[in-house]
This record gives structure tokens, sequence and C-alpha cells, in this order.
């Protein structure tokens, strides 16, 4: 039996080592371990020896066995690594290569559009772009724009309030003093200031709580309401081209004086296209001029908040202003 175990082991370690692939292997596996195949019946057969030769014929088949498994596996492996071998020489993997993004690369926001070309006209006219915080003090959103507390003017526009007693701003209005003041009184000053602003109101079509502002300030000797009627439709001619009308109502704002609002609406265009209120404007109010660290006497200075939600709708087509902050991509991958 110790001679047959021997012959059997070196038979399958041949037909191992012939074996050409890993189905063979697989096959040769089964039958030689197979419960009715002649290792196993030899191990049986265990039994019928006499007791003194069943321990060492018992440790000779176990480490035959033992054998039979070593080489298996070791032939398992290397079918395996020629695989992933051929595999990775057949295809074009390149793990360097930049992933396909199914989404394409993304839009831009109508309102970034169009605050980017409100900017570069601007700084094409020699406007600097300046910046204000979101979260605002009482005192530059209204006290320094001559917005007294409990003035029936504060209601002009609803504020929302924060615990700390600091306010979302409701306008971008507060960068006005905040750029006059950087500017320590010496004109010019001429900036741009475009950003977020927050009122707590009801939401329509042409109203949101959250909103989009481009203030415009320019101080200095002798400007006039000429200079601000003209600069202002010079832009907005550039922006829609020279298919624009605009028209300036007389209103009143606490920071202005005197104020008005200005109204535009594109011409020759479809039946829809009503007077849109656009921006409130005018010449900068002395009592704001003296806050802001300038002399009233010497210098005199134009301002101007245009609505970029309303701009872009009507550079657009956009029928409602709620699409602005929907994230909906439907309407943002128009863009
Ligand atoms: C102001 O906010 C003034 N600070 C503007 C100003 C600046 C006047 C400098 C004079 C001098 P008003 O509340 O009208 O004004 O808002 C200005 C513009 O913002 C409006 O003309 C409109 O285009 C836009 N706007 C106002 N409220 C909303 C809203 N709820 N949703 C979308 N756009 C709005």
């Amino acid at each position: 039996m110790t001679d047959r175990l021997a012959e059997l082991t070196e038979e399958i370690l041949a037909s191992i080592a012939g074996a050409t692939s890993a189905d063979d292997l697989a096959l040769i596996e089964k039958t030689a371990l197979a419960r009715k195949g002649e290792l196993l019946s030899l191990m049986r057969g265990i039994k019928d020896l006499p007791p003194e030769q069943r321990s060492s014929f018992g440790q000779s088949v176990n480490a035959a066995r033992g054998r039979l498994e070593a080489t298996l596996a070791e032939r398992r492996d290397e079918f395996t690594s020629a695989r992933l071998t051929a595999e990775a020489g057949s295809t074009s993997f390149d793990a360097s290569e930049p992933a396909l993004m199914p989404m394409g690369q993304g839009h831009l926001h109508p309102i970034t559009l169009v605050r980017r070309e409100v900017e570069a006209i601007f700084m094409g006219l020699g406007f600097s772009v300046a910046d204000g915080p979101e979260v605002e003090t009482e005192e530059y959103n209204f006290d320094l724009l001559n917005i007294p507390r409990h003035h029936p003017a504060r209601d002009l526009q609803d504020t929302m309030w924060l615990a700390s007693g600091h306010v979302m701003r409701t306008h971008t209005s507060p960068v006005q003093l905040r750029a006059m003041r950087r500017a320590n009184g010496v004109p010019p000053v001429r900036v741009i200031a475009p950003g977020r602003v927050f009122r707590n109101e009801q939401r329509d079509a042409t109203h949101e709580h959250t909103f989009h502002q481009v203030e415009g300030l320019m101080v200095d000797e002798g400007v006039s309401v000429a200079d601000l009627k003209g600069m202002l439709a010079l832009v907005l001619s550039r922006i829609f081209g020279s298919r624009v009308e605009v028209r300036l109502r007389p209103h009143y704002f606490p920071f202005v004086e005197p104020g008005f609002e200005l109204d535009m609406r594109r011409v020759g265009a479809a039946e829809s296209d009503e007077w849109l209120e656009m921006l409130g404007c005018g010449m900068v109010h002395p009592e704001v001029l003296r806050a802001g660290g300038f002399d009233p006497e010497r210098v005199s200075g134009f301002a101007f908040g245009m609505g970029l939600d309303r701009l872009a709708m009507m550079r657009f087509g956009i029928e409602d202003v709620r699409w602005m902050m929907s994230g909906d991509p439907r309407f943002l991958q128009q863009f």
C-alpha cells in the first residue's frame, strides 16, 4: 500500500505539472481528491493494516496529500497571474487618464454670467470692485445711510434680524460707506459692489427673499445727475445692445437726494416685455457723504443699487425669479 501511495502521488503530480489551463487543473483536483478516488480508498484501507504499520502509513498519506494540495495551489496561482497579465496586455487601461465625467463640465449660473459682464463693463469705465459682509451691523445697513432708528424708512425693506442684533444686509448700500471710509476723504471714489442681499419678503415671480444687487458709487468734484443717467444708459445698452429703453421716476430713498427709480424694457421684443423696475439711484445725500468722511460742500456723488436677478431675467428671458435660487438642473443646464 505504501508503494502504491508513492506511485499514485507521482502520477498525480505529473498530471498537475502537465495541466495546460486552470480548467484542466480543476478537473485533476476533482478526480484525484474525489471521495471515490484511489487516494481516499487507500486512506480508508488503513484500518486493514496491522496496528504497528497504521501510524507510519497514516503519516505518509497525510504528507502525500499535503504535497498534492500545495502543488495544486502553486499551479493555480500561476494560471491566475498568467490570465491577469494577458488581460492587462490586451485592454487599454491607463490609470493616469482623467476620468470621463458623465455630467460634462457644469455651467455658470445666469447671475454669475451677468455679474461678470457688469463687472467687466464698469472696470472698463475706471471702477473697481469692492466687497462687504452679508451679515451687517445695524449702523452700516441703516444708521450711516441716513435711516435712523424708529424712522418709518426702516420699514421699506423687511429685515431679517439675527439674535446678536446684526442684520442680514437688506441691500448692498452699506458698502458705499465702507468704500468711502477706506478712501480717507480723498476723491475720487469709483466702486461697484456686487453681492447677495436678504429680505423677509413674500415670494412671487419678481420677488425673492435672497437676491443679488450691484451697488455703484462715484464720488468726485462736480458729479451730477447727468453723469448718473449717462453712465447707467451706457452700461445697460452695452449689456442689451441698443434695444433698451430706460425711464427715471422720482423716488424716495433716505440716502440719496434727489432719488429715482430706473425702469427698463427691451424695444421691439415680444408684447409681454413690460417695464421692469431695475434699480434705485440718486445723488448721494450730504449726510451720507459726511458719514463717509467727505465734505458735501466740496464733492458730490451718485449711487445706484441694481437688481442682478432682474437683469439676468431680462437678459435671458427668464419669467420667474424663483428659478434663480431653485438649484433645479433643468433650469441651470440652459446656460
Ligand atoms: C435699494 O435696495 C437701494 N439700496 C438701492 C439704491 C442704492 C438706491 C443707491 C439709491 C442709491 P430697492 O429696495 O428698490 O433699493 O432695490 C433695488 C433693486 O433690487 C430693485 O430695483 C430690484 O431690481 C431689486 N430687488 C428689490 N427687491 C427684490 C426682490 N425681493 N427680489 C428680487 N429683486 C429685488
